[in-house]
């Protein structure tokens, strides 16, 4: 212990001796505790996304009394904070709407209670994210607890990946190759544990993104859920956050720059989500550490891809966690981590992987083997993207890599979905489908809509991939030639807005370009005939929204949110 238990915020609330503190200790009285439960201990926030629409966070209910355990144990009082689940499945039209809902949640109820320490408990898509921005802003100790990958899916002995065998087989079934009683069973079979998707989506990489920043325990971001070292693993992190309240160890030691870089190096190395680079993003812009599209391109440049995880690799989280984990990963990327970097275990991060060991190295392969050499994300940019777009060539059809064709241009999903299984659809292979007004502002909430369906007829005739072009996200678990995030986005009057139909547009991923072949005259002649969209959400959460986000290439973050003022203490009377 190194601090005075009077140093603890919670001091104001509970230590002090007046008409306020008396009411704030005869209700934790009423709540049947006794004044040794909590007098001069640290109090704990757990911040639990669980809710019964989360299948992903299912075991939390269980988890979070692992947490409380651990809490008591170190001597810490535990004060469990139900907050907003974001599952990712059911929220429409997108959980990214809600990401900085989630964080200004986290991020007031840190400051508004008496809360000396907190655990972040999640792992679903947006929530990861989400808690630890709340937590960099309210920068009180803060941990987080990843709910880990669910199990390997099956059917009839066939291994089955979250999403990317949703998409696989929805394809066949469109192309007539599976039946309707093959698709209900694998309806039963791809998700049979609680957990997260188990496939390289957004949830895995931003798990193992956030161990790489240093604020889980080490190896915890691969745990599966349903595996015994996952409580285990909540019970040690709720011990661990005591003892980093008392060590008064918080976030802005942590999330430093080197962090920042170790979880972009560790992004690529997994062959990770492109929605982590917005999420990344913003979690620097929360640190107040400058970074831009650049530095991801920079690292993407030396980071081979080592994780054989689909949808890059072949292989599932359950065979990454026991093949070494996260802990190995990072020992067999060698000189491109930075070992020094502060923890919430009080020591470097090196310390934590170390002494780890690769046990199956087609799983986690050695830099003299890597799954893909390097680049497996990449940012383009040029007159169609001034502001940069994202691509994941690892997950894409080798001959889509320097393609030009025409554009086939859609204003909406709807219009989109309305015409794409259409037999007079004007469509080939080497068409560039367009969908556009589905970017931060313009949806609003950017949803993942970005791997857009390969066309009925081109599907039966064996087309699998295509190039694709949005201002949308897509699914991590999603694959193919998907050029994504584009800024600005149409909404905003952005180069995306001016495309029409039978425009050529050219990619080379190689020189990292993005051109649409019309000349500026033309372009200027189009701008100027532009009429921006009417806002589609006039009310309410959704048109704060839309006038505070910022475009993907800054984290589609609020611009009122950002580092910079000051986070006063509440005023307490
Ligand atoms: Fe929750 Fe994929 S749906 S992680």
């Amino acid at each position: 212990m190194t601090r005075d238990p009077t140093a603890l915020r919670s001091h104001r609330w509970l230590g002090v001796d007046d008409l306020r503190s008396f009411g704030h200790r005869s209700r934790l009285l009423q709540l049947g505790y006794e004044r040794a439960d909590f007098a001069g201990k640290p109090v704990i926030g757990i911040f639990n996304t669980w809710s019964d629409i989360n299948p992903c966070h299912a075991h939390f209910r269980a988890r979070v009394e692992e947490v409380k355990r651990g809490v008591w144990q170190a001597g810490g009082f535990p004060l469990e904070l139900p907050a907003m689940t974001l599952s990712e499945p059911f929220q429409k039209p997108t959980t990214m709407l809600y990401r900085n809902f989630l964080a200004m949640e986290v991020e007031e109820g840190i400051r508004s209670y008496p809360i000396d320490g907190a655990v972040l408990m999640g792992g679903c898509d947006k929530t990861g994210p989400a808690l630890l921005m709340g937590a960099l802003s309210a920068d009180v100790p803060a941990i987080f607890v990843p709910a880990g990958p669910m199990l390997r899916g099956n059917w009839r002995g066939r291994v089955l990946g979250s999403g990317s065998d949703t998409w696989k087989y929805w394809d066949e079934k469109r192309a007539g190759t599976i039946t309707e009683a093959d698709w209900r069973e694998i309806e039963r079979g791809i998700a049979r544990s609680h957990g997260t998707c188990m496939t390289m989506g957004t949830a895995a990489t931003m798990m193992a993104v956030i161990e790489a920043m240093g604020f889980t325990l080490p190896g915890a971001s691969s745990i599966p859920a349903p595996d015994a070292n996952h409580p285990r693993m909540a019970t040690e992190s709720g011990r661990r956050i005591v003892a980093m309240v008392w060590e008064d160890l918080r976030p802005s030691q942590i999330a430093t720059a080197a962090a920042i870089d170790n979880a972009i190096t560790v992004h690529q190395a997994m062959g990770g989500s492109t929605n982590a680079i917005i999420h990344i993003l913003a979690l620097a812009g929360r640190a107040g550490i400058p970074l831009d599209l650049d530095r991801f391109d920079e690292i993407s440049e030396r980071a081979p891809v080592l994780a054989n995880i689909r949808p890059s690799g072949a292989f599932l989280m359950e065979d990454f966690y026991y093949a070494g984990g996260l802990r190995a990963l990072m020992r067999a990327l060698g000189g491109l981590i930075d070992p020094t970097c502060m923890t919430v275990t009080g020591t470097a991060i090196g310390a934590g992987f170390g002494d780890a060991e690769v046990f199956d190295r087609e799983v986690i392969r050695g830099l003299d083997n890597p799954v893909y050499p390097r680049g497996g994300t990449v940012i383009l940019r040029g007159n169609l993207a001034p502001g940069g777009a994202v691509m994941k060539p690892s997950a894409a059809e080798p001959r889509l890599l320097r393609h030009r064709g025409p554009a086939l241009v859609f204003d909406s999903y709807g219009a989109m979905k309305a015409a794409i299984d259409r037999d007079d659809l004007e469509v080939d292979a080497d068409h560039v489908l367009v969908l556009r007004n589905a970017g931060p502002q313009g949806a609003p909430g950017m949803p993942e809509w970005g791997m857009l369906p390969i066309p009925r007829k081109l599907v039966q005739a064996g087309v699998r991939d295509m190039l694709r072009l949005t201002d949308a996200r897509m699914s991590g678990t999603s694959y193919g030639a998907c050029i994504l995030h584009v800024a600005p986005e149409a909404h905003v009057g952005g180069p995306l807005a001016l495309v029409r139909t039978g425009d050529i547009i050219g990619v080379d991923v190689a020189a990292r370009r993005l051109e649409l072949a019309v000349d500026e005259a033309e372009l200027a002649r189009r701008r100027a005939a532009w009429v921006a969209p009417a806002a589609k959400l006039a009310r309410g959460y959704g048109a704060l929204f839309a006038r505070h986000v910022g475009q993907a290439s800054e984290g589609c973050d609020f611009d009122f949110l950002a580092a910079g003022a000051p986070l006063p203490e509440p005023e307490i009377h």
